[in-house]
């Protein structure tokens, strides 16, 4: 890495599964080795909001954390936003109908993930146009200390906002997930006060940065596709091995968040030591030729899938079921409804955002007619 940390990239899918499930020797929580380490970067109280989480920690924190949560992700709850989804999927192709104009990331791609999180959340409609900046901010900054420092004003920002929401929530406690998260600290003592803000901020990012990539990439690829787009919509039967196509072909989460190996190991011959920064390759195990035939080739038809997409181990993906749902109302929604769509002939600047953690577009403008 620029700054001196020494790094693994695993690119095998065989090699993912075994970092990904290995808690012996690899950790996920960086202050169990060096709590100093990104202390010159991140005060404190920021360092607290991104860290006290599920996805920081190690059991015997993360299984307490990932229950308490769970107990929210439930497939009831999932159902019942069943409808809401296909309502806000709807809603916005409704508006792009009469505006005409499609920017796929910025009118669709991104309302509709973050507006699913913020219901369930209890957050207002409208905010997430605070939030937003923030999160971005943090996702592209990720694994790089040097960004981090930039990234602070935001982290900040992002703080000060959930606990004035919690503290309005607190007053008045509805029948959503921040609610069921406050009773969870203040009346059973089973999250401390930071794992509360902490855990709210992990719901908000992982719930929309990843979701918006589903959406966006897999319209890429059905529009670089055009007879596997043709095939979906002539067989509409194909929709659950098509999602899970896509969600293999162009992985929203390209690496998964970052691990540290806990102890001196020996690995395919190399010394990896104590504190070295381990890095999953998602996107690579769900090309591996080893894996996968023609891993190249969209095909949405693929019956022999097994993709890491959503991680693997204790820490896969809790949003998995939600996410599917929504990637799936997404592109039914645009494809039935919008039958003509392609990439605006104009449009030559195809570019990913950037960070290594994500695969996602920054924006893809789009022709109705
Ligand atoms: C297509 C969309 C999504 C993808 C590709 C995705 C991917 C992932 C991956 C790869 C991980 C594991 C990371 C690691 O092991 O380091 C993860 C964890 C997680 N995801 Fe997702 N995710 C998606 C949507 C969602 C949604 C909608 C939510 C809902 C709030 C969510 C919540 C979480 C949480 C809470 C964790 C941490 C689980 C744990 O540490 O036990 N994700 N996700």
């Amino acid at each position: 890495m620029t700054d001196g940390q020494r790094a693994w990239l695993t690119t095998r899918y065989d090699d993912a599964i075994l970092a990904l499930k290995d808690n012996e020797r690899i950790t996920k929580n960086l202050q169990s080795l060096s709590p100093e380490d990104y202390a010159s970067v991140i005060p404190e109280k920021e360092m607290a909001l991104i860290s006290k989480q599920m996805l920081s920690s190690d059991p015997p924190d993360h299984t307490r954390l990932r229950a308490i949560v769970s107990k929210a992700f439930t497939p009831q709850m999932i159902d019942r936003m069943e409808s809401d989804i296909q309502r806000i999927a709807e809603d916005l192709i409704d508006r792009i109908e009469q505006t005409g104009k499609l920017e796929a990331i910025e009118d669709f791609a991104f309302p509709l993930p973050i507006t699913v999180i913020s219901r369930m959340l209890g957050i207002p409609d409208d905010d997430y146009v605070l939030f937003k900046r923030w999160s971005s901010d943090f996702i592209e900054a990720a694994n790089n200390r040097e960004k981090l420092k930039t990234a602070f004003p935001s982290l900040q920002a992002f703080r000060l906002y959930l606990e004035e929401l919690i503290d309005a929530r607190r007053k008045t406690p509805g029948d959503d997930l921040i609610s069921l998260l406050i009773q969870a600290h203040d009346d059973q003592d089973r999250l401390s006060g930071d794992e509360l803000v902490s855990t709210i901020w992990l719901l908000i990012v992982a719930g929309h940065e990843t979701t918006v990539n589903l959406i966006g990439n897999g319209l890429l690829a059905l529009l670089e596709n055009p007879d596997q787009l043709r095939l979906w919509r002539q067989d509409p039967s194909l929709t659950a091995t098509a999602v899970e196509e896509l969600l293999r072909y162009y992985s929203p989460v390209e690496i998964a968040t970052s691990r540290w190996a806990s102890r001196d190991f020996e690995w395919h011959g190399k010394d990896v030591r104590k504190g070295d920064l381990i890095l999953v390759g998602l996107g690579a195990a769900n090309r591996d030729p080893a894996q996968f035939d023609d891993p190249g080739r969209l095909d949405l038809s693929r019956k022999k899938n097994k993709h890491i997409a959503f991680g693997n181990g204790i820490h896969f993906c809790l949003g998995a079921p939600l996410a599917r749902i929504e990637g799936r109302i997404a592109l039914t929604a645009l494809l039935r409804r919008l039958p003509n769509l392609r990439i605006s002939p104009s449009f030559t600047g195809l570019e990913w955002r950037p960070g290594i953690l994500m695969r996602g577009l920054r924006e893809l403008p789009i022709e109705l007619r």
